[in-house]
């Protein structure tokens, strides 16, 4: 009997000991779809991609989206829908625009036409107006050159229903320029117009118009001898940071030759002056908001209020590369997490785009830990976590070694991300992060280099069982990939050359489900 007891005493003791070790959290995500993330935006179902007509209207923040509901892959688009009122929790509304027999709905944007300048408002209540592409799939089946072309709608009832002008479009395609589309149009104060920049071909251009219905052509930018795609431009004004200097942001995607390959989000800085823009980074012309090779089409939100200031961000988290192949079932894409966007004037004489995860990702956090230094001895440390593939790092370190995470799966894929004191690179290395097949290049290390001289420099980590972004140096870089374990990550190992000298803080949130 005392030797049952003992048994027993023994396996309890056993059983404790290793729920305490593996204290891992149950909840509903465990039970979702593999893959699915948990904190960004994902259809329901069905195919999604570029964020579309981000705005912000009477307290909520506007996402449409290029959709296709019928299939997993790229069809006739749709503009989906989704409000929130922090911009991390979403809910889901009807579709917004459907294909008609003008075509299917491509990218574009939306406007609060705050004086009614274009008549759609009704009883002094301002019309959110959409400006995007019809692509007639006809026309081009027909062999014409000239099937896209702009058109718009308008909701007077805060974009849960719209209406197509009946006047569309309202710039016809010149006749001979295949790619002519993704429109944003912003309020210029300064010429009292409105001011729409358009992707056609290898270039941008800029047209005007006081009413969004008659549009006149303004002016081209883009780069000689340049014969890439360009799409989903943006533009915008912007403070310099630490002063009163006002310079202008143009974001174009590009379709091809992304800093690691496929298509990426790239931005010019410059003047603007109503009716051309003159780019001033000399230099170093062309430069891009991601080094990842998961954040495209990445546009700002219009009508942030003044007293919030903000220019805030969102890309579409995947590559044309592999997006339609990617092993999701049920749905295809997520979005990048919301981004602050600021712009600083360099020690090297250029002006350049800082990235932060907005503040209000913050209000995910939960079970924070800030490890006692003291406990890192060794070269690799197990970080504390209690749950699984849902986790926020932000350390601090001195740049004198390499340094990295490698997150692990129970089935050994795994991920490193950090910095390579050799090449003086960041990166996140994803080759054998588990599913890979369905796109040769798609296991791969992806890397950038280092901008700062100062050695003290600060990386975050952002992981939501699929995706991790990663900021580094105070937001001078940013990286963002996607990755397909067969089990979500479940444990992170930090790997140090000198752990005891070069890491200055670290922090550990595990993040809502
Ligand atoms: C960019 C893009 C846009 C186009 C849309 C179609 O990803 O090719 O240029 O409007 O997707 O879905």
């Amino acid at each position: 009997m005392a030797h049952k007891l003992t048994i027993l005493l023994f396996l309890l003791t056993m059983l404790y000991g290793c729920s305490k070790q593996n204290k891992i959290e149950p909840s509903s995500y465990l039970l979702s779809e593999q893959h699915r993330p948990v904190f960004h935006f994902t259809p329901d179902s069905m195919w999604m991609n570029d964020p579309n007509g981000m705005v912000f209207f009477k307290g909520e923040y506007h996402l449409f989206y290029q959709y296709y509901p019928d299939s997993t892959v790229w069809g006739p688009m749709h503009w989906g829908h989704a409000i929130s009122k922090d911009m991390i929790k979403w809910t889901h509304m009807p579709i917004a625009l459907y294909p008609d027999s003008l075509g299917y709905i491509f990218s574009g944007s939306v406007v609060i036409d705050w004086k009614n300048t274009s008549g759609f408002g009704k009883h002094g209540f301002p019309p959110m107006v959409a400006i995007f592409t019809h692509h007639n799939m006809d026309a081009e089946k027909a062999g014409r050159s000239d099937f896209q072309y702009q058109s718009i709608a308008y909701s007077i009832d805060k974009g849960r229903t719209w209406t197509k002008y009946d006047g569309n479009p309202v710039i016809p395609n010149p006749g001979n320029i295949r790619d002519f589309r993704d429109p944003k149009v912003i309020w210029h104060n300064e010429s009292q117009k409105w001011i729409m920049v358009l992707a056609a071909k290898d270039k941008v251009k800029f047209y005007a118009s006081t009413d969004l219905k008659k549009w006149s052509f303004e002016s081209d930018f883009g780069i000689n001898g340049d014969k890439r795609l360009w799409e989903c431009p943006d533009l915008f004004p912007i403070i310099v940071e630490g002063s009163k200097e006002i310079k202008w942001v143009l974001v174009v995607s590009m379709q091809t030759g992304a800093p690691n390959g496929g298509t990426g989000t790239s931005y010019f800085v410059g003047n603007f002056d109503g009716h051309k823009f003159t780019n001033v980074n000399k230099n170093n012309a062309q430069q891009w908001l991601d080094f990842g090779t998961d954040n495209y089409a990445m546009v700002s939100w219009s009508d942030i209020p003044d007293t919030d200031g903000r220019r805030l961000m969102m890309g579409w988290m995947s590559n044309w590369q592999y997006a339609q192949k990617v092993p999701t079932k049920k749905w295809r894409s997520a979005m990048t997490l919301p981004r602050e966007i600021t712009l600083c004037y360099t020690a090297s004489g250029s002006f350049k785009l800082r990235t932060k995860i907005t503040k209000e990702f913050s209000s995910l956090r939960k079970d924070t830990i800030n490890i006692e230094l003291t406990n890192i001895s060794d070269h690799e440390y197990i970080l504390p976590l209690n749950q699984v593939g849902l986790y926020e790092i932000e350390m601090t370190f001195v740049k004198t070694n390499d340094i990295a995470f490698l997150l692990t799966s129970v089935e050994n894929d795994s991920i490193k991300v950090g910095y390579q004191k050799t090449t003086n690179q960041w990166y996140i290395d994803r080759s054998i992060s588990g599913k890979s097949d369905f796109y040769d290049g798609f296991a791969a290390r992806h890397h950038t280099s280092s901008n700062v001289d100062s050695t003290i420099v600060s990386m975050q980590i952002i992981i939501d069982k699929a995706s991790i972004e990663m900021i580094t140096e105070d937001g001078m870089v940013a990286m963002t990939d996607i990755f397909f374990p067969k089990t979500d990550m479940s444990k992170i190992i930090l790997m140090s050359t000198k752990p005891k000298l070069n890491i200055k803080s670290l922090t550990v949130h595990n993040i809502k489900g």
